[in-house]
């Protein structure tokens, strides 16, 4: 594997690569979520670039950038061992100039749910999913279903600045009791581990409903607040695949969205109905 901190150290080696590129763009602190995304990347492509890279511009000023996980050495070792080819870890001053143009996400889509919470992050997300494709030009990119949203806007980016790569959405990876991957699951205690439960189980309790015939979306957003109760609920929301708020739940074309605080820690969970 080869470990690069400097745009040009990277596109020298991209002038190099022949064959599919697979790009699974990260900010680190790897987890199962993360390896699932390389493994496919690794089977679907010639050459795998991961990027860790944790983006300031994503970050509100009253978000904690500092404080992020950083665990670079477990990160080595776990795309080592998945067979990375090119891992790029650039730093702040590599990816970012003083006079930049203002990349913004659609405004309809970036200040709901998320972007409600956390106004202007999506604008930054997008500003280095676009530098880091045309860093790396890749065939293909990969990105989690768990953040539902942030997927839904890059696939609209590259459909509407028409990009040359193809994004690969990765399903949610799940423990076994039910909670979703996340690097923030690292900032719960013990008790608020199994506290954090009460996302998937209002999920898995809407999603039954659904299967048992309910359509109307206010009735299956009570089911997942009721399972909530007990936690601080930024939203529960049934929306259309497109994001978009619909009376009547359509299968194959609806997503359950839930964000809600843990103690300190704000979990996200979907599904995809
Ligand atoms: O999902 C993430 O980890 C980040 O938002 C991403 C896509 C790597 C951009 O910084």
């Amino acid at each position: 594997m080869k470990i690069v901190s400097t745009v040009k150290e990277l596109t020298a080696l991209r002038e190099e690569l022949k064959g599919n590129i697979g790009l699974v763009p990260t900010m680190g602190a790897l987890h199962n979520g993360h390896l699932s995304l390389i493994r496919q990347a690794r089977i679907q492509n010639d050459t795998v670039i991961v990027s860790i890279f944790v983006n300031p511009t994503q970050f509100l000023p009253n978000e904690d950038y500092s404080k992020y996980p950083r665990r670079e050495e477990a990160d080595l070792k776990v795309c080592t061992l998945a067979g990375v080819d090119i891992l790029f870890m650039p730093t702040v001053e590599e990816m970012y100039f003083g006079t930049e143009p203002e990349i913004a996400a659609p405004k309809n889509l970036s200040y709901i749910l998320e972007g409600e919470s956390r106004p202007g992050h999506f604008d930054g997300v997008l500003r280095v999913v676009l530098k880091l494709f045309h860093l790396t030009r890749p065939t293909n990119a990969y990105f989690g279903k768990k953040d539902a949203q942030q997927l839904y806007l890059i696939q609209n980016m590259v459909k509407t600045l028409f990009l040359h790569v193809n994004i690969v959405a990765g399903d949610i990876i799940r423990e076994n009791d039910g909670l979703a991957l996340s690097s923030r699951n690292a900032y719960l205690s013990e008790k608020e581990r199994i506290k954090a439960l009460a996302l998937s189980i209002a999920l898995k309790n809407a999603s039954q409903a659904i299967m048992k015939g309910e359509r109307d979306a206010k009735k299956v957003e009570l089911i997942m607040l009721e399972s909530l109760k007990d936690l601080r609920v930024d939203y529960a929301k049934v929306l259309s695949r497109d994001f978009v708020c619909k009376e009547q739940i359509v299968i194959k074309d609806t997503i359950l969205l839930i964000a809600a605080y843990v103690g300190q820690t704000r979990l996200l969970d979907n599904l995809w109905i």
